[in-house]
């Protein structure tokens, strides 16, 4: 499980977040929710050891990643699969190569290996065949699933999506979410799904996390959320205008 603790994060001034506690339990869904520039995607490179709180802790599994360093972070992050918001592969490295990434960095495999794997992680998301394209060469939700393969091809632990979906057309995003159920299934992990798109996190997650100014306001299950009485929560799943939320 990931313990989050008083975690604090300033830039230029400015309080990003401001005091976040939270508890992602093992083996289920947690999606975390919140208006664009709540500090989604900070706590998100928090949470896989990218970003550096001012104060607080991180606990994965015992071990704060907020205090450790070098090699002793790396043997937690390897845990870990991440899909950044934009996908974030490599430009100059084809589809194959950038899933087979964290196999030759991590797991240090052989060609043929490697190679095995790859392709079939390729045929998992509906890529068969495209492993010698280059990024710039496929769509945007082709982006999104080689992402998605180079997070699951280690079949980590923990996966975190941070807008796996946005900007993808609905049946891509259909075809998303079924491609995570379906690894959840194989292989039970950790989920950790940033999103603001309200109806992709009441149908994929077990907990619903809200971030307003700098804090996880309320978690609890999307069934019980969608009753909360607290008016930024209501306001954010009912998407008005009016309410605590400020547009900008
Ligand atoms: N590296 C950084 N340096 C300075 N400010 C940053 C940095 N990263 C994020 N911020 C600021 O932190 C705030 C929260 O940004 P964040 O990207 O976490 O929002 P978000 O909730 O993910 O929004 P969205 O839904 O649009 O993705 C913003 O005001 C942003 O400008
Ligand atoms: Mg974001």
């Amino acid at each position: 499980m990931i313990k989050v603790s008083n975690l604090r994060k300033s830039f230029e001034g400015v309080e990003v977040l401001r005091g976040v506690d939270l508890e992602i339990p093992t083996g289920k869904t947690t999606a975390i929710i919140g208006k664009s520039g709540a500090g989604k995607t900070v706590l998100f490179k928090h949470l896989v050891g990218l970003m550096r709180p001012d104060s607080g802790s991180i606990v994965v599994d015992g071990a704060d990643i907020a205090a450790l360093k070098g090699r002793a972070l790396n043997n937690v992050k390897r845990k870990f699969g991440m899909v950044f918001q934009g996908g974030a592969l490599f430009d100059s490295l084809t589809v194959f190569e950038n899933v087979a990434l964290p196999l030759k960095e991590l797991m240090r495999l052989s060609g043929g290996e490697t190679a095995s794997k790859v392709n079939a992680m390729l045929r998992e998301v509906g890529l068969p065949g495209m492993g010698d394209k280059y990024p710039d060469e496929i769509s945007g939700g082709m982006k999104k699933r080689v992402a998605l393969a180079r997070a699951l091809v280690m079949s980590p632990e923990y996966l975190f999506f941070d807008e796996p979906t946005t900007g993808l057309d609905p049946i891509v995003e259909t075809a998303i979410h079924a491609l995570m159920k379906r690894c959840k299934s194989l292989s039970p992990a950790t989920y950790v799904l940033v999103s603001h798109d309200i109806r992709e996190v009441l149908e994929m997650s077990d907990l619903v996390a809200m971030l307003h100014e700098g804090a996880v306001i309320e978690c609890s299950p999307p069934g019980e959320i969608v009753k909360s009485s607290n008016p930024a929560v209501r306001q954010f799943l009912s998407g008005s205008a009016e309410g605590p939320i400020q547009m900008y």
